[in-house]
């Protein structure tokens, strides 16, 4: 039975429709596998459960692509470890969908996508990190999604990525923006970006990627991150891995930041409705 768990997270209101719908394209064995078994999850449900199964199900009509698109980029290697071979693989991915090689829960659709970007980008407003004055720096950027929906509330947003085609997509992206900019990056340094010259280092979704690249990689990119950031300046981390496993994500985390310098204002919450990434905020100290 194809992942059993993700329409019972769903149904409990613990997993969003897209993410459900994601998760059972990559368990089940081929399309109809998928359309029957959520025929039978919403067949079964009643109420709030019925109604929360039924948006799966609509997706899943309303973008008839999903399975092979989800397919197609989960087999695009992006779980390759050494920089090289992701940046290969991001490239692969972008290829096929810009929207599904950053985020695979939106299905390719880029309706879903803003709505997902929205959310964040809310959650980072409520947490006051955005203010007109202040530069940011978007690691590990993609498509260039958060530069082009944080520009207008800051005064400047660098993009830096490993995959030039994803950077291609960005550049494409935020072409009128005139307060942005983008860099192609090692993977294991900032070099090129000036010390202490950001207040914001946006990481959504490329922790997992440095962790995937051992301890070395990760190490070299928080002294990094610390190193562009002014002091008091801010590093938000939504995913710090794919582990599964959030009391070990906690616990690297408050190391590093007690090794490297930083504060913790948020432990890894999962706070939002559309993805399940969880969210670290931390401050340089000075
Ligand atoms: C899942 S995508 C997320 C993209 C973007 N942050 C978003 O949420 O739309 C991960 C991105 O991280 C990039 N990446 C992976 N390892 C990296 C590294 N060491 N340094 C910079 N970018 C990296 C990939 O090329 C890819 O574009």
């Amino acid at each position: 039975m194809p992942t059993p768990d993700a329409l019972d997270r769903c149904a409990a209101g613990d997993l969003s429709p897209m993410l459900a719908l994601m998760q059972l394209c990559l368990a089940a064995a081929d399309e109809a596998a998928v359309r029957i078994r959520l025929a039978e999850a919403v067949a079964g449900a009643e109420g709030a459960a019925r109604e929360r199964l039924a948006a799966v199900e609509e997706l899943w009509r309303t973008t008839p692509a999903a399975f092979q698109l989800v397919r197609a980029v989960g087999a695009s290697g992006v779980e390759g470890s050494s920089i090289e071979r992701l940046a290969d693989a991001f490239d692969a991915a972008s290829r096929i969908s810009p929207e599904a090689g950053v985020a695979l829960y939106s299905l390719g659709r880029p309706d879903l996508l803003d709505a997902a970007t929205a959310e964040v980008v809310e959650s980072l407003r409520r947490r006051g990190l955005l203010a007109p004055g202040r530069r940011a720096l978007d690691i590990g950027c993609g498509i260039g999604r958060f530069v082009e929906a944080l520009a207008p509330e800051l005064s400047h947003i660098t993009g830096l990525d490993i995959s030039p085609v994803m950077l291609d997509e960005a550049r494409r992206r935020c072409a009128r923006l005139a307060n942005v900019s983008f860099m192609l990056g090692n993977g294991r340094d900032l070099a090129g970006l000036p010390d202490l010259s950001v207040d914001l280092v946006l990481a959504v979704d490329v922790f997992p990627y440095l962790v995937a690249s051992g301890p070395a990689v990760t190490r070299s990119n928080l002294r990094e991150m610390r190193r562009v950031l002014r002091p008091c300046g801010r590093l938000a981390i939504l995913n710090y891995s794919y582990r599964g496993d959030d009391g070990a994500d906690r616990r690297d985390v408050e190391d590093f930041a007690g090794n490297l310098g930083f504060r913790l204002h948020a432990r890894g919450e999962r706070s939002l409705s559309l993805w399940d990434g969880n969210f670290f905020d931390l401050e340089r100290t000075p």
